[in-house]
């Protein structure tokens, strides 16, 4: 208990999802949580609607969470989206692609350009974005650009890493493996047999929880991770250690 205590944790996409129950564990963990989102809440001591593509919008936010508790721990870029207009790279439009990578990569490039300088006044802290495992290997079920735009994040958190090192300010990507949330429930009850395609790879024969996904930000938030930087947790249900070709 405790690991955050008073710590300023900034978390984006606190809506649904990972981004909620990361945020309801770090509160309970005792941070002030700066909630942000494109949709409409009430999550966090502070919540903030606001969209992540828009630069502006970016540098706003920080600006207020700076305001209302004059320090920045903690940034867990987590927002993202995962639309069925992107697909595999043969049918998929150049329009989905571009909003793909507006919303998963370009949205963490704004939040760690404009909240890594509150971190390094404050003297440090922890960075984490979420990527996936897509990023780290070929998921059977393809959306090329959201795959691309992981691999993004994954390759930007460990170039960041190794940039703030020596600052006190550790970049970490979480890279979880299919969570049993909106964004992918969505997906896959148009698709059952896609659903199936991709459960048929977990080792461990189920999705995974927003909360175990959340436990995993909490141990990269905190102290706990104190010598982990530039690097990747993968928190899969085992897919990464398996052997599996597409059925
Ligand atoms: N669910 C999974 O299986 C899974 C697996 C690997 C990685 N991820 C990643 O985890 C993260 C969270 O996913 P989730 O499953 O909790 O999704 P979710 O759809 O439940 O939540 C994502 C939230 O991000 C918000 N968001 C999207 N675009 C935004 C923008 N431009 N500005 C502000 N907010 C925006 C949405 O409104 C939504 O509330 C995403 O980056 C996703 O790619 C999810």
């Amino acid at each position: 208990m405790n690991r955050l205590q008073d710590k300023v944790a900034v978390i984006t996409g606190v809506a649904s999802g990972i981004g909620l129950a990361t945020a309801e564990l770090f509160a309970a963990e005792g941070a002030h949580v700066v909630g942000v989102d494109l949709r409409e809440h009430a999550v966090g001591e502070l919540p903030l609607q606001a969209d992540l593509t828009d630069e502006q919008a970016v540098i706003e936010l920080y600006r207020r969470a700076h305001e209302q508790f004059g320090r920045i721990d903690v940034l867990f870029n987590n927002a993202g989206i995962s639309p069925t207009d992107d697909d595999s790279v043969l049918v998929t439009e150049a329009d989905a692609w571009q909003r793909v990578q507006d919303a998963n990569l370009k949205s963490v490039f704004f939040c760690c350009k404009h909240g890594i300088p509150y971190l390094l006044e404050a003297g440090g802290g922890s960075v984490i974005n979420t990527a996936s495992f897509v990023a780290v290997m070929g998921a059977a079920t393809s959306q090329i650009s959201y795959t691309a735009s992981k691999g993004g994040v994954l390759a930007m958190s460990r170039e960041m890493g190794v940039e703030f090192a020596k600052r006190g300010v550790r970049v970490n990507a979480l890279c979880p493996g299919p969570v049993a949330t909106p964004l992918l429930m969505e997906l896959f009850a148009k698709d059952p047999e896609r659903a199936n395609r991709r459960l048929v790879h977990v080792p461990m024969g189920r999705f995974g929880e927003a909360t175990e996904i959340a436990k995993a930000a909490l141990f990269l938030a905190s102290d706990d991770s104190s010598f982990m930087t530039a690097s990747s947790l993968l928190v899969d249900g085992g897919i990464n250690g398996a052997y599996t070709t597409p059925l």
